[in-house]
């Protein structure tokens, strides 16, 4: 407990507006690694989410086996071709082969993170009827880690073109843990305040005004 609360001045607000922007999915990393001090600070970053009754339902798997990251790698190589094949429209599907969608093979650090269908912390408190609010918990943490690990300067990338069930089983964990993400984490090679999708022509950023209602 610290009775010292900090005072958010107007620079600071600037500066977390510059954060929300510049944050991305970053793909291409440089290849020098990340300081352990970081890492262990990203790692503590997940620690101060928000979550359903305090049940803190991450586990986060750090893949330090080159054998289970070329695995996880050709799996989801495996997956993106699948999908690849779900587009009808031939242009479509090559301006989708054409995307780099992981850098599960060059990141420097690769982490997954689940979340615990069934945690003993928070005592079943808030999900009774919206039992998912563990899972939402789990993406709360995955975004503070993606902005804690940008502040650093450091990038990170969500994969998800994956079977979950293999993935659990890749990396032994339990059954009753659900994947949430994979992280491809590093210094990316060109930071920037524009997704790569929208520089690549895929998706742009839509008018807020689409997405607002009053009611
Ligand atoms: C839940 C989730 C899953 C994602 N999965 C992938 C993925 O499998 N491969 C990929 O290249 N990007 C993935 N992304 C990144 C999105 O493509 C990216 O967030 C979006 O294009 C906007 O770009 P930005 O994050 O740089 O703002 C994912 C993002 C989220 C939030």
């Amino acid at each position: 407990m610290s009775d010292a609360a900090p005072d958010f001045d107007t620079a600071f607000v600037a500066q977390l507006d510059a954060l929300l922007r510049w944050r991305r999915d970053v793909r291409h990393f440089r290849s020098d690694p990340v300081p352990e001090a970081d890492m262990q600070a990203l790692m503590a970053s997940v620690s101060l989410a928000p979550s359903v009754g305090h049940a803190q339902p991450w586990r986060l798997v750090r893949v330090r086996s080159a054998d289970r990251r070329a695995r996880i790698a050709d799996h989801v190589d495996a997956q993106a071709l699948a999908a690849a094949d779900g587009y009808t429209d031939p242009a479509q599907r090559d301006r989708y082969r054409a995307l780099k969608l992981h850098a599960l093979r060059e990141a420097p650090e690769i982490v997954a993170i689940f979340s615990d269908d069934r945690p003993v912390a928070g005592h079943g408190l808030g999900i009774a009827t919206m039992p998912e609010m563990l899972r939402y918990s789990t993406v709360m943490a995955v975004h503070g880690l993606w902005l804690a690990a940008r502040a650093r300067g450091i990038g990170m990338g969500w994969v998800s073109i994956v079977d979950p069930p293999a993935l659990t089983a890749m990396l032994d964990v339990p059954a009753d843990w659900t994947l949430i993400a994979l992280l491809c984490i590093g210094y990316p090679a060109a930071p920037s305040d524009t997704p790569e999708l929208e520089q690549r022509g895929w998706q742009a950023r839509e008018p807020l005004a689409d997405r607002l209602f009053d009611r």
